[in-house]
């Protein structure tokens, strides 16, 4: 059985994170919101060590989460977090409060006294803090072993019985030590072994795969996106000729991606029905200027072309979707699969008879699905792919769209990203880190003059920005020479192009495409 550590969801911002640094370390992590598992499912799917998370609240108020105290004798190591840390200190009887009217927020100097946890931690280290309520009062059987200035009990520990609180973030980088600090919870402490590798993973994922679908027949709507390459690539390596993949080229992709995703998976003995449905989308999309009405009607065509195909094929048993760990999580697990089914094929033909939906992703986050897919042997063209919007270049072509328009947008947006891409590669220590980089062709004119010549032709907007989770973003400050490269090739490589401008909105106010 995979070892495993579960992470109990209390609503703190940096949850997500916990589980990547757990994983980081070869160990995989599960984070579960707290009210979703109880003790007795604790027990039975034999976690080596439990983490709470931080949280928002305060432990004495009583609408703040909780948890039932018996967890304290299951015999399972314990690390809480901040308010998990306050949390593990109130279910064991110890005392919380504030002391008057300070915080600790942002980087602290801890100073430590030994324990488990620090080994290997000098005894003076930065962490990071974010706190008002502090443990006032230990609990019975717990040792206070590190302080700050401000906190008497920055970290407490009960050897005996396993249990561990931390008031500052381990997962945190800001924090020096938390790698060192979060391994000795799992190595020396949990006595995890570090067995998580893409490697195991992958073979694991496989039989999974075999064992659910049987001789089945699978169908999966491949975007030329890293989460279904890598979900087709995993799929056909796996049961090969069950699997049918249908690629939708609306004539909205990037410069040569409909023939980089086809090569990607000629080699494999799959079906691939790759369609040219571009004449279609661009016929429903004739007239068009509004991007709300644009997106639905993108959406409903490739509905429309999915639900041909798949009837073209037949009975099908299995639905396959790339939906990933941050998916999982975000729709409130348990409820993941239904929504996510929804959401992604968008009122699934009811047609397509399948029994069962195939999600091999799901465990995986962003970056491990990455490494999965290198695993596979997928070309890292395919598998470092920025995001792409489902609507493709259709929202970022203002106005009414046409094949001319699609053709000078995908040549500026090549042009666009060549320039990041090799400066970003010639300098990787960068001050500047670019998320997601393309070109927008806007419906405005400008004049210009070229060779003595005057021009009237189309402004482009270039957009990039740096960004964690895309929520939020902020305009990449990229280098003027980059800007610059792009500024002068474009105009001169695209003729219909006159003029071209960079975009210095963040998100919000503004959302990271234009439409
Ligand atoms: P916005 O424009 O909302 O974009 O700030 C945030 C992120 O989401 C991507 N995006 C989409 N992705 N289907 C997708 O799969 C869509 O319809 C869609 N619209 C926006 C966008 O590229 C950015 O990464």
């Amino acid at each position: 059985m995979q070892e495993k550590i579960l992470v109990l969801d209390f609503g703190g911002q940096y949850n997500q994170l916990i589980a990547r640094r757990v994983r980081d370390q070869h160990v995989y992590a599960e984070l579960k919101p707290y009210n979703k598992i109880s003790v007795e499912e604790i027990k039975a799917e034999g976690y080596k060590g439990i983490i709470f998370t931080g949280g928002p609240n305060s432990v004495y108020d009583p609408a703040s989460p909780h948890y039932d105290k018996a967890l304290l004798s299951a015999g399972i190591p314990i690390l809480g977090i901040c308010y998990g840390h306050q949390l593990l200190a109130w279910m064991a009887e110890g005392k919380i409060g504030s002391a008057g009217n300070f915080s600790e927020y942002g980087k602290v100097t801890v100073t430590h006294r030994g324990g488990v946890l620090f080994e290997g931690v000098p005894e003076e280290c930065v962490c990071w803090m974010s706190h008002t309520d502090s443990v006032m009062e230990l609990p019975e059987g717990f040792q206070g072993v590190a302080s700050t200035g401000m906190c008497a009990v920055a970290a407490m520990e009960d050897v005996s019985r396993r249990l561990f609180g931390v008031q500052f973030h381990p997962e945190v980088q800001h924090t020096q030590y938390g790698k060192t600090i979060l391994g000795n919870f799992l190595f020396k402490v949990c006595g995890c072994s570090g067995d998580w590798h893409m490697e195991n993973y992958c073979k694991q994922a496989m039989e999974a795969i075999r064992a659910k679908v049987g001789d089945g027949k699978v169908l999966l709507a491949l975007s030329g996106g890293v989460d279904s390459s890598v979900c087709a690539a995993l799929l056909a390596e796996a049961i090969g000729p069950q699997l049918t993949c249908v690629f939708v080229d609306h004539g909205m992709m990037r410069k040569n991606e409909p023939e980089e995703v086809r090569k990607a998976f000629e080699g494999w003995d799959i079906h691939f029905v790759g369609i040219d449905a571009s004449e279609r989308f661009l016929e429903a999309l004739k007239g068009v200027t509004d991007p709300e009405v644009k997106r639905k009607t993108i959406g409903e065509q490739f509905i429309r072309v999915f639900e041909e195909e798949g009837k073209k094929i037949g009975s099908v048993d299995f639905l396959a979707q790339g939906t990933i760990y941050a998916d999982v999580i975000e729709s409130g697990a348990g409820d993941a699969a239904t929504i996510k089914s929804h959401h992604n094929v968008g009122g699934l033909p009811d047609f397509v008879d399948f029994k069962e939906i195939v999600e091999p992703l799901r465990d995986l986050f962003k970056d491990e699905v990455r490494q999965l897919g290198r695993e596979l042997g997928l070309p890292e063209y395919l598998v470092s792919r920025q995001p792409f919007p489902g609507p493709g270049l259709g929202i970022r072509c203002i106005g009414e769209v046409t094949r001319e328009k699609f053709d000078i947008l995908r040549d500026a947006d090549a042009i666009f990203r060549e320039e990041v891409d090799k400066a970003a590669a010639a300098d990787p220590d960068a001050p500047w880190t670019a998320n997601q980089y393309f070109a927008v062709l806007t419906d405005t004119r400008s004049v210009g003059v070229m060779g003595d010549m005057r021009t009237y032709g189309y402004t482009v907007a270039l957009r990039c920005v740096t960004t964690d989770d895309f929520m939020s973003a902020d305009w990449t400050r990229l280098p003027y020479e980059v800007l610059e490269a792009a500024g002068t090739r474009i105009p001169n490589e695209v003729k219909q192009v006159s003029r071209v401008v960079y975009d210095i909105t963040s998100k919000p106010p503004a959302t990271v495409e234009w439409e």
